[in-house]
């Protein structure tokens, strides 16, 4: 049995284990998925775990995703760009990272846009780990115009610029963002504004929203959350963060698999869990 895992602090929540062992069962993988709970202080020593116990591969999460960089031996373009890693390969004791956040909300974002995300004038809310991931990878893969808010500005400015990099990027405070909602076409909440326990919290005002505006939130506990709620009633079309959660699992399966992941099979593990 080969063995997987994702190392996070607190780590009791994951649902990943129960994603990763239904894609196990569903190709018929003698592949093992555990949660390690791993504290700050042993992080160097659970990476070196990978190596000595020849782990194949492991999903890093809250609050080691930039921490761990510093103890692997390669780290792919876009997650050095990102500054994150999410998912760890060995190959005979050479640990590789990579970040499949930003990919996965690609990956869950495209089949949902009806026209071209490219043209697209975006909106991030948040500069935190999850806006970075999504904002680079955006801007790479080449939509147009990416705008970012954040309650700490210096944070969206750095954001900003260096996204600039590859497409037209600003940031605005959080009240002009609201103030003119209407110059946007997908709105993203990256921040935790809006999860459980937290229910009835929204990131930013959606008074001034467009009908024809798309929003969109990474939060999937709970799956609906009160500013996707409005923005429905608003008639906009919404998207939460289950989709993003399954194909980022989906890609770090095929890193470490070399196989075609089975995102619905994953997706119905979720669901069980949150159902
Ligand atoms: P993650 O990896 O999930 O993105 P993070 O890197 O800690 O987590 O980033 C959290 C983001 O949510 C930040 O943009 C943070 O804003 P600040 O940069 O001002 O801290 C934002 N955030 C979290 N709680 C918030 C709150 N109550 N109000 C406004 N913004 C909040």
């Amino acid at each position: 049995t080969e063995i997987m895992g994702v190392f996070g602090y607190p780590i009791k929540h994951s649902m990943s284990p129960e994603m990763h062992t239904a894609a196990f069962k569903q190709l018929g993988l003698d592949m093992a998925y555990h949660a390690f709970e791993v504290h700050p202080e042993f992080l160097e020593k659970a990476i070196n775990g990978i190596r000595g116990l020849g782990l194949k591969g492991v999903n890093v999460t809250i609050p080691h995703k930039v921490a761990v960089l510093q103890y692997l031996d390669m780290v792919d373009d876009l997650a050095l760009e990102i500054g994150a890693v999410n998912t760890i390969v060995n190959m005979n004791g050479q640990l590789t990272g990579y970040n499949t956040d930003g990919e996965g909300y690609l990956q869950s974002l495209l089949p949902f846009i009806k026209s071209d995300i490219k043209q697209m004038h975006v909106l991030i809310i948040g500069a935190g780990g999850a806006a970075r991931a999504v904002a680079i990878t955006l801007a790479k893969y080449g939509v147009r115009k990416i705008t970012i808010a954040n309650r700490t500005a210096a944070k969206a400015t750095e954001l900003a610029l260096q996204c600039s990099k590859f497409c037209q990027s600003k940031d605005v405070s959080m009240e002009e963002a609201e103030k003119h909602l209407s110059d946007y076409d997908l709105l993203i909440n990256t921040t935790s504004i809006g999860m459980t326990p937290h229910i009835s919290q929204v990131p930013l005002s959606l008074d001034e929203l467009r009908s024809e505006t798309y929003v969109s939130d990474l939060i999937y506990t709970p799956l609906k959350t009160q500013w996707l709620s409005i923005a429905e009633k608003k008639g906009a079309p919404v998207l939460n963060g289950l989709g993003m959660f399954v194909q980022q699992g989906a890609l770090a399966f095929e890193r470490w698999t070399g196989k075609k992941a089975p995102a619905e099979v994953m997706k119905q593990a979720v669901l069980r869990r949150l159902n």
